[in-house]
């Protein structure tokens, strides 16, 4: 029996709703692959931090860092609530958790499946995986007001992208472009922010030669919205930077069939740290306490979990899952219904084998 510790932090909003079904699946899973996950539930997020000022205290870091994975809900409150700052909670809690625990690579896979509710009339077959920066971009934090509050004020947001932290994402992109359909896809905004783009474009071109069967093709950002509406099946391996995979991946999910079946790791590939997995959606204040959110992205965040983990057989037991449950899907589900349909799958694949 392997035996893994396992950090959950179900959040805020529907992050606890979705968050019970993934373990349900997992301790289904994990029975069947004689694993067996020794979970810590944190308590974390708006309400914690309404009741408390923590937000996420040292020691609370230590003692999660210490685990061999993290899988988290949601965080974030209720829209205007004039108690929480804004940013708060994104920032010092999900944010550091990413950058503390060097989570460089945010894996967000797309997919689509027969059946699928999908905007797109006819999707194609969609199968490819955004290698999204986690530690870098505009997203440090590298900015402030000057002159605040007058009618003088300057704010900044000072994109960061080092050699070192877009190499080792690059890599990464390129070694999982390998093992799948061998086309890499870099997507920046080259045209406009030259400095950074030179470096992006320069290090994909340098990296290149390590990865000879692997075709590279860039795109605009702008651009690859547009393909990734009129010819999401494309795509294989898309490499992009904190931001702009931030908001291809929320369009990546409402192309497949919805935010909700939308899962994510963020890893750490060198195991400094443990990696985290999440649904790419959050806390989604207008349908929380409702039942009705879709789990199908924690639960295949569960799959990524176990992936990284090294236990690929129960990793694919999920997908097959997840896979035949959405196939089969007609009218609307409850949170619940959802997750036990999928835990009852993996139950008789079990039996079948
Ligand atoms: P959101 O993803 O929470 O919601 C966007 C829309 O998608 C909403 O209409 C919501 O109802 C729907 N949706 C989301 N998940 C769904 C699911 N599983 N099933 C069905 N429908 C689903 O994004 P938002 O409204 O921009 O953000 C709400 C809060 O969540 C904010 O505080 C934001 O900062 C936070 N957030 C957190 C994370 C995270 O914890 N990883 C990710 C994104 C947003
Ligand atoms: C996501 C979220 C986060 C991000 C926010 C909540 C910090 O939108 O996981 O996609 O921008 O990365
Ligand atoms: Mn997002």
């Amino acid at each position: 029996t392997r035996s893994f510790s396992l950090a959950v932090i179900p959040g805020d909003g529907i992050g606890p709703e979705v968050i019970s079904e993934a373990t349900r699946v997992l301790d289904e899973v994990a029975r069947a692959h004689d694993v067996t996950f020794r979970q810590t539930p944190y308590v974390l997020g708006a309400e914690h931090y309404l009741e408390t000022g923590e937000v996420l205290p040292d020691e609370t870091l230590a003692e999660i860092r210490g685990h061999d994975a993290i899988l988290l809900g949601a965080i974030g409150g209720k829209p205007g609530d004039p108690r929480l700052p804004a940013g708060l909670l994104e920032r010092s809690l999900l944010l550091r958790l990413r950058f503390e625990l060097d989570h460089y690579v945010n894996l967000r896979p797309t997919k689509t499946y027969s059946q699928v509710d999908s905007p797109l009339r006819n999707p194609g077959d969609v199968d490819f995986v955004v290698v999204r920066e986690g530690t870098e971009g505009p997203y440090v934090g590298n900015g402030g007001r000057f002159r605040a509050d007058t009618p003088h004020e300057v704010a900044t947001e000072v994109s960061l992208n080092t050699a070192f932290g877009v190499e080792r994402v690059v890599r990464d992109a390129f070694a999982r472009a390998q093992a799948r359909r061998k086309k890499l896809t870099l997507v920046h905004k080259t045209n406009v922010l030259v400095h950074s783009g030179n470096l992006w474009s320069r290090i994909v071109a340098a990296v290149a030669p390590e990865f000879p069967d692997v075709t590279v093709d860039y795109l605009h950002v702008d651009a690859a919205t547009i393909f990734m509406v009129t010819d999401p099946a494309r795509f294989d391996v898309i490499v992009t930077d904190n931001l702009f995979g931030d908001i291809l991946t929320d369009l990546a999910g409402a192309i497949s069939g919805g935010i909700g079946l939308a899962a994510s790791g963020n890893i750490n590939p060198d195991r400094t740290a443990p990696s985290m997995f999440e649904p790419v959606h959050g806390s989604a204040p207008d349908i929380a306490g409702q039942g009705i959110a879709d789990p199908t992205a924690a639960i295949g965040s569960v799959a990524l979990l176990l992936d990284h983990l090294g236990v690929p057989e129960a990793a694919a037991q999920i997908d097959r899952a997840i896979a035949a449950d959405i196939s089969a899907r007609t009218g609307k589900r409850t949170t619940k219904e959802v997750g036990e349909a999928i835990a009852a799958r993996v139950a008789g694949d079990v039996a079948g084998e």
